[in-house]
């Protein structure tokens, strides 16, 4: 790999905002290491986007298999002695089960991929970020993890009756706050892909393709805070118009 070249792993990579995330990145000319769990699924995404002259590398990588994310860590190495940003973007969004029929077995379906995950992956690859001259983990997010917003009875979000996946991303935001305040050499910062003053997201898979925002809308949260300079802030959380509550 280029000395030069900035380089990113995007975990989820393979569709919906990740691989959109990862189309414009390379358009920057960044190297990308396109996490996917699924090989033939991550191929298929690193191919169109090589095609499209990107320099892409499909990194095999389920966030929630501990040996599955040592060996994203063995790849990413063959290629590169540092990784100048990382975004935890893949995510589930569990069976929106009512809380009182929320089990702790459908609960930790949606935390090890929402919440284990990002921790995974992002101490495996402390050591590649800390080589790094100015280190971004991008988490991405939801605005259903945020108090104030399912406070807010005008949002949509304040009638979702359900545990997991909310509560998760609430999780995921203060991970994120504490690894801020305990990593200063590097930028932790909080994406969600919609805007919140306007209750809209971004139409992926997810949510079966509801949202208004397009998947490069739904990625400026994301491409912002990966791009982010020395100077840029850390420990926030923002959609594509700014900062939000927590
Ligand atoms: N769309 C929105 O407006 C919106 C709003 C708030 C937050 N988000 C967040 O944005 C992120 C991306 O979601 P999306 O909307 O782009 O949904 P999506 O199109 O369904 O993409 C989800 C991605 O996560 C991957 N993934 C799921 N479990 C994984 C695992 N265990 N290991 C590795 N990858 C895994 C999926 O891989 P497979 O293809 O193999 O399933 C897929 O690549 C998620 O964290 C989501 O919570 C999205």
């Amino acid at each position: 790999m280029d000395a030069r070249t900035t380089s990113v792993l995007i975990t989820g990579g393979n569709k919906g905002l990740g691989f959109e995330a990862a189309r414009r990145l390379g358009e920057l000319g960044w190297t990308i290491f396109l996490g996917s769990r699924d090989e033939g699924r991550g191929r298929a995404a690193a191919g169109k986007l090589t095609a499209g002259g990107a320099n892409v590398v499909m990194v095999p990588l389920d966030v929630t298999s501990d040996e599955s994310v040592a060996g994203a860590v063995r790849l990413v190495k063959e290629h590169t002695d540092r990784l100048d940003v990382l975004i935890n973007n893949a995510g589930a969004p569990g069976n929106v089960v009512a809380p009182a029929d929320a089990t702790a077995d459908e609960i930790h379906a949606v935390y090890d991929t929402n919440v284990y995950g990002p921790i995974r992956v992002t101490h495996a690859f402390l050591p590649l970020l800390r080589a790094a001259e100015h280190p971004r983990v991008v988490m991405v997010s939801s605005a259903v993890g945020s108090f104030a917003v399912v406070m807010d009875p005008e949002q949509p979000s304040a009638k979702l009756h359900e545990l997991a996946y909310s509560t998760s991303k609430t999780a995921l935001n203060m991970i994120t706050v504490r690894y801020a305040k305990a990593l200063p050499e590097i930028k932790f910062n909080c994406a969600t892909p919609g805007e919140v003053a306007n209750r809209t997201y971004a139409a992926t898979d997810m949510n079966n393709h509801t949202g208004r925002l397009t998947v490069t809308e739904g990625t400026d949260s994301i491409v912002g805070l990966a791009t982010i300079g020395p100077d840029g802030p850390t420990g926030i959380f923002v959609d594509r118009l700014g900062p939000i509550a927590w």
